[in-house]
């Protein structure tokens, strides 16, 4: 865990426009001095992340809220109040300060304030807003633990907040409100089922407006480097039959005890309950790659509450690929 030295160093980088990775309660973020665009570019380049798409901004408290939106509306300040700090993010319109390297150029802003108490810490310390995409190469699994941080990105980084395993363990949920009437643009920690509770109205998922850039709304994303084909669980004794038939190295991803499997299987198994299955999920998929499986057949689970942030994450990392 992090120390109060610690925390000092990791300010004194990001003061110094350096890149921080440090831990949250959803995934490891690769953080920067969101005011300074030299900084936020080098995170850009050390993910190998196409520039133009938006990156959230980390707070320390709800009450900066004003300092980078232009325009907070009282839902927001009732989600706000609701899930922060929490594995939520806001995306409202910014102010006109907010550099075009955070906003990939729309005219709106992500916004986090996070729970896990190193965060925290190291947010309230540095006092500004921090700039930070999941710790991990672009397109590739985000991190759950310091150690994923430290394979993806080794020396790149200046430094490494280590906060243990993450408790979440998927990225937070998006809610865009810069339209009007709240969406859900990307399903996490916080359930749309909590969502809809606080709002009093249905959430539809989902952008407003098709042209949207938002790299979490790329079809392939979260993948590891095995293939990843969705099944029915009754169906995975026969398509691991025939995978392992044709050849490959086949792995089965299942939430509670796998069926019987065949000889030469290997059996990835998450826990029953699903946001204990949502914390282990990232863990599992680089197991795959450890592994060095050559596909993995995943059976979904339901999708309602958490379990919507673990079928969402699935299919993307199930999408089709680019090259
Ligand atoms: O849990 C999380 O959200 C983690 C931790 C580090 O906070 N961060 C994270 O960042 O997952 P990233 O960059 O990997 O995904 C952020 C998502 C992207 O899909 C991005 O496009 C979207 O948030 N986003 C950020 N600002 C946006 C904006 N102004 N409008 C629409 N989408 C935005
Ligand atoms: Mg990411």
């Amino acid at each position: 865990m992090g120390t109060d030295v610690d925390i000092d160093r990791a300010v004194a980088v990001l003061r110094g426009g350096g890149v921080v990775a440090f831990a949250t309660e959803t995934v490891y973020g690769l953080g920067a001095d969101a005011q300074r665009s030299d900084a936020v570019a080098r995170v850009f380049a050390i993910k190998g992340r196409p520039v133009r798409h938006p990156v959230i901004v980390h707070l320390a408290h709800a009450a900066q809220l004003t300092d980078w939106a232009r325009e907070v509306t009282p839902a927001a300040w009732c989600l706000a109040e609701a899930f922060w700090p929490g594995p939520m993010t806001l995306i409202l319109p910014r102010h006109a300060h907010v550099a075009t390297a955070v906003t990939g150029g729309l005219d709106t802003v992500g916004l986090r304030v996070p729970a896990h108490p190193l965060a925290h810490a190291l947010l309230a310390a540095f006092g500004g807003g921090v700039a930070a995409p999941s710790a991990n190469r672009f397109g590739s699994v985000s991190p759950t633990t310091a150690a994923h941080v430290r394979q993806d990105l080794g020396s790149d980084v200046d430094l490494i907040l280590d906060g243990g395993p993450c408790e979440v363990g998927l990225e937070s949920t998006i809610v865009d409100l810069s339209t009007g009437a709240a969406r859900l643009l990307r399903p996490g920690g916080v359930t749309l089922e909590q969502l809809e509770a606080v709002l009093r109205v249905p959430v539809p998922l989902g952008p407003a407006d098709s042209r949207m850039r938002a790299p979490g709304l790329l079809a392939s994303h979260y993948a590891p480097r095995a293939r990843v084909e969705l099944a029915d669980a009754i169906d995975l004794h026969a398509r691991a039959t025939a995978a392992l038939a044709a050849g490959e190295r086949v792995g089965v991803l299942t939430i509670g005890a796998p069926p019987v499997l065949p000889v030469g299987t290997s059996a990835l198994q998450l826990p029953d309950d699903a946001a204990d299955a949502a914390r282990a999920l990232y863990a599992a998929l680089r197991e795959a790659d450890v592994l060095g499986l050559t596909v993995l057949l995943a059976a979904l689970p339901d999708d309602a509450g958490i379990g919507r942030a673990l079928v969402d994450r699935l299919r993307r990392a199930a999408g089709p690929r680019p090259g």
